[in-house]
């Protein structure tokens, strides 16, 4: 990927960034080896990629850890990608460091439909917690999470409290101080968008790329940022 100009910092403190993490079991399968370790090296590159997010002063990076479908992956893959959030949420030392604040965002934990198991859930309590003062980047991690069930959560809670309208929806997301995606990555080939932030998404630009998401390095990101600043 050619480099291309990165956005002028001031534009940048305010750019949302959302990625599809794609490709990490097509990563694993190129070089032979089990998908379990795409996702390794998946985790990896999220923890390299948050640094580079800060150097280039974005303000919000929001990833999609785990979805409400991939919950029909084999047993021992979704134990091992569940295992990789517990890691990412224990990096707090490095979070702190970057003063990056991080978030979780999915169905809520005592929602009947929910299947965040308990010790994801203390990990996600216990780095929100840790990096609750922190004042620079936001990193939401996604886990159980499908825009579709935010969606039909925020419609009903709205209505619960009275008319709904865009305004109502926006109030009862599960995050709703998350600001709107300037720019969507998909890594991998992928045409799509899935199940991931429709409704924060809808003026969002998309960045497409063949890079598998255990190698979307700082070039790719600063490709996608481009974007924005059009
Ligand atoms: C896509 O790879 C990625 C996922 C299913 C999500 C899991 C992401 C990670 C483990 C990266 C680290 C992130 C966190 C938050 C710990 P795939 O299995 O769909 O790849 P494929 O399409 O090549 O099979």
């Amino acid at each position: 990927m050619a480099p291309t100009t990165p956005p002028s910092p001031d534009r940048r403190a305010l750019v949302h960034v959302g990625c599809i993490m794609d490709g990490n079991g097509r990563w694993a399968k190129r070089r032979n080896l089990p998908r379990t370790a795409g996702h390794t090296e998946g985790e990896e590159n999220l923890a390299r990629l948050v640094r580079v997010a800060v150097k280039r002063q974005v303000g919000w990076l929001t990833v999609f850890g785990f979805s409400t479908e991939n919950w029909v992956r084999p047993r021992m893959e979704v134990r091992h990608i569940l295992g990789l959030h517990k890691k990412l949420f224990g990096r707090v030392t490095e979070l702190n460091e970057l003063n990056v604040r991080v978030q979780w965002m999915g169905r809520p934990f005592e929602s009947a439909e929910a299947r965040t198991p308990k010790y994801v859930q203390r990990a996600i309590r216990k780095a929100i917690a840790d990096t609750a003062h922190n004042t620079g980047m936001v990193l939401t991690v996604a886990f159980d999470y499908g825009s579709r069930a935010e969606m039909v959560h925020a419609a009903q809670s709205a209505a619960a409290q009275g008319p709904v309208d865009e305004a109502a929806i926006d109030r009862h997301l599960y995050l709703p101080e998350l600001p709107p995606v300037d720019v969507m990555v998909r890594t991998s080939g992928e045409l799509r968008v899935s199940n991931f932030m429709l409704w924060q998404s809808v003026g969002a630009e998309v960045y497409f790329t063949d890079c598998p998401w255990p190698e979307f390095d700082a070039d790719e990101l600063d490709a996608a940022l481009a974007l924005v600043n059009r």
